[in-house]
């Protein structure tokens, strides 16, 4: 049998919900807070709390009525436990267990980045353990392998900042604004990414990033250009400084499909959105003749979508959340 689940992200600046049938997304609306926090430059967590509570009701209905599903027909309800922030995570997962309690209905927790990890089997019906996946986002860069659904061992991951964070300040410094990582994608068009080579960060361990020198190689870099008076244009700036995060993303994690012999490459959160990445996982993949499960790029940036999957699929292994359990701002896979 395959679930039917009304599902909710709710873990940082989208109000997400979704209605899910098994791997099939029968609904998947969201209520996207970046105009609000754009003046801020960056998310407001109190801001991010109250807006999800503002939302998330008309999705619901505007999610069942998309679906063509009535609350009568759910099998379970899921939203996300971890990580995120803790007022926003608070929201979702609140709003969920009540409706699942008042209609007496099952309840599944889910990791983000395990929603993040099954996303792409929303397309993608090959996605089966064993793979290799690189979860990118504003928060979490790590490239896991993935013996089986549930067991994950993370084979590396950012030692300071992710690769979506590394985005969104290097574009405050070039006068990207907010969110950076699109506003840099859409500006490295036309760029040639070798105009400025930017140093690539080796730490000690070999699947593990860093990408704060690269902060501060780019600052020093605008600063002396400036004051020399022969600074780039901003599309050779943006793809450079792409290059050098996607270069590092894209090394790291195919030298983890090569060590571990991965069938499957996958790949989730909002940098795997990025154009000149999922360019390159493609060229990548296919000179190995293997999978590359990446799916379309809005179901790599937050969605529910994600997290219904995956609450379906614990859901019909009869793994549970229990009621008592709250939300872990710092849950890790
Ligand atoms: O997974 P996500 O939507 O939210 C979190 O869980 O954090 O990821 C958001 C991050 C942001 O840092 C954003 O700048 C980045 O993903 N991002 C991108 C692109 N679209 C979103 N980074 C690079 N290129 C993009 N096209
Ligand atoms: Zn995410």
């Amino acid at each position: 049998m395959k679930p039917t689940i009304l599902s909710f992200e709710t873990s940082c600046d989208e109000t997400a919900v979704a209605v899910v049938r098994g791997t099939e997304a029968l609904a998947n609306v969201l209520s996207s807070q970046v105009d609000l926090h754009a003046r801020f430059g960056g998310v407001v967590p109190e801001v991010a709390a109250r807006a999800h509570v503002e939302s998330i009701r008309s999705l619901t209905h505007r999610a069942l009525s998309q679906a063509g599903v009535h609350p009568d027909d759910l099998d379970g309800v899921a939203a996300t436990a971890g990580p995120g922030l803790v007022g926003a995570l608070l929201v979702g997962h609140s709003f969920a267990k009540a409706t699942a309690w008042a209609r007496q209905l099952p309840f599944v927790g889910i990791d983000h980045m395990e929603g993040h990890l099954m996303a792409p089997r929303i397309q993608f019906e090959e996605f089966t353990p064993p793979a290799v996946a690189l979860l990118a986002s504003g928060g979490h860069s790590q490239i896991v392998h993935v013996e089986d659904w549930g067991e994950y061992e993370t084979m590396g991951q950012t030692i300071d900042d992710a690769a979506g964070e590394a985005f969104d300040k290097l574009a405050r410094f070039m006068g990207l604004g907010f969110p950076g990582g699109p506003a840099i994608d859409e500006a490295s068009e036309g760029g040639d990414p070798a105009a400025v080579e930017f140093p690539r960060a080796v730490p000690e361990r070999p699947y593990d990033f860093s990408f704060s020198g690269l902060k501060t190689s780019v600052v020093t870099y605008i600063g002396q250009a400036r004051e020399s008076g022969d600074l780039p244009s901003l599309a050779d700036m943006a793809a450079s400084v792409q290059e050098a995060i996607v270069d590092v993303l894209v090394d790291k994690t195919f030298n983890a499909v090569d060590a571990t012999d991965a069938p499957v490459v996958a790949g989730g959160g909002g940098v795997l959105a990025n154009r000149r990445l999922r360019h390159r996982f493609a060229e990548e993949a296919d000179k190995r003749g293997i999978t590359l499960a990446l799916p379309d790029p809005i179901l790599c940036t937050d969605n529910a979508a994600m997290i219904g999957v995956a609450g379906a699929h614990w859901l019909s292994k009869g793994r549970l959340t229990d009621w008592k359990e709250t939300v872990d701002p710092s849950r890790t896979l």
